[in-house]
């Protein structure tokens, strides 16, 4: 993935996270991918009284993006952290999101995922790394 793309992707993420519903956890994620055309779709987290109804940045997106007529993804990258701006590690997708984004992979057959702090601070992974034997039918 080449670095502008990579950078775009981050500050869309970060435009992302300033959405985010997170009162229980006062963490809040963004993140924001990049499907063939080139189009970007992005997510925040939206979490709920019922905890576990709650809905991770990741899928937020990859949802906007099915639900827009895309059935690949290039890349993602996540940002997100807790709401007083202490300090955290990088935000890896939690396991759920990385079965989803199994589902919708592109022509090359992997994911780029994009894990960062800021637009100088970010980690670039493969999705069969995060997620080696995913789920297939
Ligand atoms: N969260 C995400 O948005 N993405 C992940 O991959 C892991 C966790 C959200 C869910 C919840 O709103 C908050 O972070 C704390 O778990």
């Amino acid at each position: 993935m080449k670095k502008e793309v990579i950078e775009l992707l981050i500050n869309e993420a970060v435009k992302a996270r300033s959405m985010a519903y997170a009162p229980y956890s006062n963490y809040l994620v963004g993140a924001a991918l990049v499907v063939p055309s080139g189009n970007v779709f992005t997510g925040c987290n939206v979490e709920n009284a019922s905890y576990g109804l709650t809905n991770c940045a990741e899928r937020t997106a990859v949802f906007k993006a099915v639900s827009e007529g895309q059935r690949h993804i290039d890349a993602i990258a996540i940002v997100g952290g807790p709401l007083d701006g202490s300090d955290a590690d990088y935000p890896y997708p939690c396991g759920a999101c990385r079965q989803v984004l199994s589902e919708f992979l592109p022509e090359s057959g992997d994911i780029d995922v994009i894990v960062a702090k800021n637009t100088e601070d970010y980690m670039t992974l493969k999705l069969s790394e995060l997620l080696p034997h995913s789920f297939n039918l």
